[in-house]
């Protein structure tokens, strides 16, 4: 087996990537207060479609899933009209761009919701610390367990925004769960305090996730869904006693559903979750988390990944590929503006020759 670079393509699921740099999924949070993306969103995405793959920012398939101020949606018919003009601008340079799925679960606010409901999670339990809300920081708040029938709504959700997803022009979905939100919430034991089928045993927590699947898998065929997984990440106050065992269970019981890839950002020491996970997924695995091109280039080289995934670099680099090809130096990212409105700090980064010039 020669071993692979970045630059060599891969298949990942329906799709052949021109290259193994995936842009990761980020909140930029410019969308309006009904959860229609803005006027530059396409431009933004459309300025990195040189990326193998582009994962969309975390959008919420309900209203009851909106995690974050000005974060965008995909329930409403103008949210699908809006997301119509970014896929199809990606599209115009030759990308390719999947959505991703994001419920907040507990990590919401009332502000947010719907009658300023509370939000919803596996059990009652609040997670520590704060959120920010255009009221300023706000503790935290006790969510609400959902009732069995209301899980099999929410699964039914994720079916309805994967077909809204490939209505509106997306070449697939990437189900999140990751950083705390809601299946993570399910993974995880000190979130999830449930003694029926969904609580309890890793193969009991995992069965949220399973379930979404197998629904957006209904809609647009396994080999248009992927998943991201972020093991021992302890983001949004997420705990869990034994992750190996959780990670490990999930994903012998999805690995051989044929999807599109499964995407990996591991935190934590004491386990190699990519040497643990890889061989129980068959499929396209793509590793990310703290890479910059020797990290990358080494896990691609080794087969320790089938592709790399940047976030913060494509921020910052929206012709990421071309600088690791031309070994040019990197535009730094400016975290102030990652969820502030407007185009400072979002379509502005310069390309290669902007610099030059
Ligand atoms: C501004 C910002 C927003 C993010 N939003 C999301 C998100 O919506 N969904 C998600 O899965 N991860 C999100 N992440 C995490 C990234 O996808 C990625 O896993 C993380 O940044 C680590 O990769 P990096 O070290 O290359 O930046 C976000 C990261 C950043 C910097």
């Amino acid at each position: 087996m020669t071993s692979k670079t970045l630059f060599d393509t891969v298949r990942a699921g329906r799709y052949e990537l021109r290259n193994r740099l995936v842009m990761a999924p980020m909140t930029r949070s410019r969308a309006d207060n009904e959860g229609v993306p803005g006027p530059l969103v396409a431009e933004y995405y459309a300025q990195r479609a040189s990326a193998g793959l582009i994962i969309s920012e975390g959008i919420y398939p309900s209203a009851m899933g909106k995690g974050y101020v000005r974060t965008p949606g995909l329930h409403t018919d103008a949210q699908v009209e809006a997301w119509k003009k970014v896929t199809a601008a990606v599209h115009a340079r030759g990308g390719l761009i999947f959505a991703q799925i994001m419920h907040a679960g507990r990590i919401s606010d009332p502000s947010l919701l719907p009658g300023q409901a509370l939000p919803v999670a596996p059990s009652a339990v609040k997670p520590e610390g704060a959120t920010y809300t255009d009221e300023g920081m706000k503790p935290h708040v006790t969510p609400r367990a959902l009732e069995k029938a209301e899980i099999r709504a929410v699964v039914g959700e994720y079916a309805e925004a994967t077909r809204r997803a490939l209505a509106a022009g997306f070449d697939g979905v990437e189900f999140h769960a990751a950083s705390g939100y809601l299946p993570m919430q399910f993974l995880s034991g000190g979130s999830n305090r449930r003694d029926d089928e969904y609580g309890g045993s890793a193969e009991n927590r995992a069965r949220f996730t399973v379930e979404a699947l197998d629904a957006m898998i209904a809609v647009a065929g396994a080999d248009r869904v992927g998943i991201k997984i972020s093991p021992e990440m302890a983001f949004n106050d997420i705990s869990d006693a034994n992750p190996a065992e959780t990670y490990a269970t999930l994903v012998q019981l999805i690995g051989n559903k044929g999807l599109a890839y499964l995407h990996v950002t591991p935190y934590g020491k004491s386990t190699d979750y990519h040497a643990l996970l890889k061989p129980l997924f068959k499929g396209t695995y793509l590793a990310g988390a703290g890479l910059d091109q020797d990290k990358a280039t080494q896990l691609v080289a080794s087969g320790k990944a089938d592709a790399a995934v940047f976030g913060t670099l494509f921020v910052s680099n929206p012709d990421l590929p071309q600088r690791f090809l031309a070994g040019a130096p990197l535009n730094a990212a400016d975290s102030s503006t990652f969820y502030t409105p407007g185009a400072k700090g979002y379509i502005d980064y310069p390309v290669l020759e902007a610099a030059a010039a």
